[in-house]
């Protein structure tokens, strides 16, 4: 699939989806919070904070950025966050009256800084898409939260360390992009049982084998290029041919042994 496709595919999204998905209002139940509380909680923690001594401006991720050459935040100011460049807000079709932050789409920004765990907060969000900036760091543990998640996209950045497991724990991520940064180490066995429609992590330090379990992935792309593999590519990947259309393995050290199933 070429990015191409998968901009085509957000936009559809974009519309579509929060049609569909959203139907939660989770995350702070238990506490007695209306919707409109649980809104507004949600939206500041992008941005925008105000607690009990009043406005002091203080902005989540505005403060996490480091530079900003193209000035994309600039319009970060005040309390609708909607109006924010690179921020997205759709109504939730369980209540239409109360708007959130379906998207956040900072492609090509040229941003440095990182992810502050604030952002976990944002539990309606559908898309995050940070390609091609100078991100760094790690991916939030409060990811987790963001159930509704569908696209992560967080290529060409420089996010480093151990693969983010916290993407193994989005129920309705289909779209992994991971490619072009410096994560290391192995990859976990479990991405390949999750039910991912694209899973790019080429050019990044990962090194492991690829697993048994390969084959049981619905995936209909998959690039692990430029990374170190070891072994061989395991039989089961006979088993993809009804999803796969692409597959793309080069530069990975893997031995000359694919099995036959993968000719058919
Ligand atoms: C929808 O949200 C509005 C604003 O918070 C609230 O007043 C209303 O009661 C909600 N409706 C439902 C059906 O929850
Ligand atoms: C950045 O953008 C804001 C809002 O658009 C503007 O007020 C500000 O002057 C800009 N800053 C620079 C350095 O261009
Ligand atoms: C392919 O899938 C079938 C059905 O799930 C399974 O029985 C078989 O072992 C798999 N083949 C390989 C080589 O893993």
């Amino acid at each position: 699939m070429k990015s191409g496709t998968l901009q085509l595919f957000s936009l559809f999204l974009l519309v579509f989806l929060f049609a569909a998905a959203v139907s939660r209002a989770d995350g702070f139940s238990g506490r007695g919070l209306n919707e409109a509380e649980k809104l507004s909680i949600r939206q500041r923690q992008l941005l925008y904070y105000r607690d009990e001594f009043g406005d002091r401006g203080e902005k989540a991720w505005k403060k996490a950025i480091v530079s900003d050459p193209l000035n994309v935040t600039g319009s970060w100011v005040g309390s609708n966050v909607c109006n924010y460049k690179g921020v997205y807000c759709a109504p939730l079709p369980s209540n239409k009256s109360l708007i959130v932050v379906a998207g956040i789409d900072l492609n090509h920004d040229d941003i440095a800084g990182f992810l502050p765990e604030e952002l976990g907060l944002l539990t309606d969000l559908a898309l995050f898409h940070v390609n091609s900036n100078r991100f760094c760091g790690t991916i939030p543990h409060r990811f987790d939260r963001l159930r509704l998640l569908f696209e992560l996209d967080l290529s060409n950045n420089r996010f480093a360390g151990k693969f983010p497991d916290v993407v193994l724990r989005l129920p309705s991520l289909r779209f992994l992009d991971l490619r072009f940064n410096e994560f290391e180490g192995t990859v976990p066995s479990e991405l390949f049982d999750k039910n991912l429609d694209a899973i790019f992590i080429n050019s990044n330090r990962f090194r492991f084998n690829i697993p048994n379990n390969i084959g049981n992935s619905p995936v209909s792309v998959i690039v692990l290029a430029n990374n170190q593999f070891g072994g061989c590519l395991p039989a089961s990947i006979g088993n993809m041919s009804k999803t796969l259309n692409e597959i793309i393995l080069m530069n990975n050290g893997l031995k000359s042994c694919v099995p036959k199933e993968f000719d058919s």
